[in-house]
């Protein structure tokens, strides 16, 4: 049976969205809605699928068993409550919402419909990530002292469309785009939830004031271990660069490129597995989810962890202290 899916957002990533369907089996893409016309029409010609101004009109006449919802952040909500109401699936965009009372809501109206809610937490699915996260688990490195994580470019950028650097929009700058990258990082290497955080930001971004530009965190896992992560989006260098340490050893993950390994303290590089579009796999993961009638590792729960944290980041800097992530 194929099953069909929807894109509400014809952006960056929902062009990778559809991308990835067109090269999968099992699954087809049949309409997508965008509400800027000249952009639907134009990424409806490049993949032979109807376009729609009016996401509400697409899912009503359309019913796909996907709604994939690739859109900018305060409209999550709306619209995945929308696609639920009309019994689709759900592949969300991360972050899953603004707030943890928004996540509440998408969950408790998917579980009450018997609907699945795939967040779309990409990190999960990168070769290096998935290369580093076999060698933890075969758990040779003794026990996880620490984590740092490193995440710096320019994130004030003409070509970044203007919603990502409206708060009201977005839900914040660094942190709450790619901040949920790090945040979804460490959660899934480490198994755990983050419980705590610390953090300080900064608002140094030209004519941004109200968008934060870096973070520096300390997250603690609900195993205790302790997480560094530094974003920054000035005119930074490009990299994003994790290290893991054990008792026993140490893994570098160098994002996109490579993953080094240390037991007796020189790193060596470790082959990665080979990498598959990750756009690719999501999609596979959540053919399989509906398939078996299973909640995903991404599920909305999960997502919404990603969003405590968000926030609770934001809380700590405006308070000045640690602050407890809501669980
Ligand atoms: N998983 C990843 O690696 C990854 C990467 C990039 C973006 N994202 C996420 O994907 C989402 C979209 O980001 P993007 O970079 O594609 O943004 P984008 O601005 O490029 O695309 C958003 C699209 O939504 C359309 N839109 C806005 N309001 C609409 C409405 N009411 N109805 C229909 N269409 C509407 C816009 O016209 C635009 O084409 C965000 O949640 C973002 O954080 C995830």
């Amino acid at each position: 049976m194929t099953i069909t899916a929807t894109l509400i957002g014809a952006g960056g990533i929902g062009d990778s969205h559809l991308e990835a369907i067109s090269r999968l089996e099992g699954i087809q893409a049949s309409a997508l809605a965008d509400i800027n016309l000249e952009r639907a029409q134009n990424c409806a010609d490049r993949f032979g699928l109807k376009a729609y101004t009016d996401y509400r009109a697409m899912i009503a006449e359309v019913k796909p068993d996907i709604a994939i919802i690739a859109l900018p952040h305060f409209l999550h909500r709306e619209v995945a409550l929308y696609c639920l109401n009309q019994g689709c699936h759900l592949l969300l965009e991360k972050p899953m919402a603004l707030s943890d009372e928004e996540c509440s809501e998408i969950i408790e109206l998917a579980n009450s419909k018997g609907l699945i809610i795939f967040v779309g937490h990409t990190q999960q699915y990168l070769a290096q990530n998935l290369t580093a996260k076999a060698l933890i688990r075969e758990g040779r490195l003794g026990n996880l002292i620490m984590v740092n994580d490193n995440r710096h470019c320019s994130y004030f950028t003409p070509d970044r469309p203007a919603w990502f650097l409206d708060p009201a929009k977005s839900g914040g700058g660094i942190v709450a785009n790619l901040g949920a990258h790090c945040i979804d990082k460490i959660q899934w290497l480490t198994d755990s939830r983050i419980v705590q955080a610390k953090a300080i930001l900064s608002y140094e971004a030209e004519g941004y004031p109200d968008v934060e530009g870096s973070a520096s965190m300390l997250l603690t896992t609900s195993q205790g271990v302790p997480c560094t992560v530094n974003l920054s989006g000035y005119k930074g260098v490009g990299s994003e660069e994790t290290e893991l340490v054990f008792t026993h050893g140490m893994i570098k993950i160098l994002n996109h490129k490579s993953v080094w390994l240390s037991r007796d303290g020189v790193y060596q590089e470790v082959p990665s597995i080979e990498s598959v579009n990750p756009m690719r796999l999501q999609f596979l993961d959540l053919l399989a989810c509906i398939r078996d009638g299973r909640q995903p590792y991404c599920s909305g729960d999960y997502g919404r962890s990603v969003v405590r944290v968000i926030e609770a980041v934001y809380e700590s800097d405006k308070r000045k202290q640690e602050v407890a992530v809501k669980s």
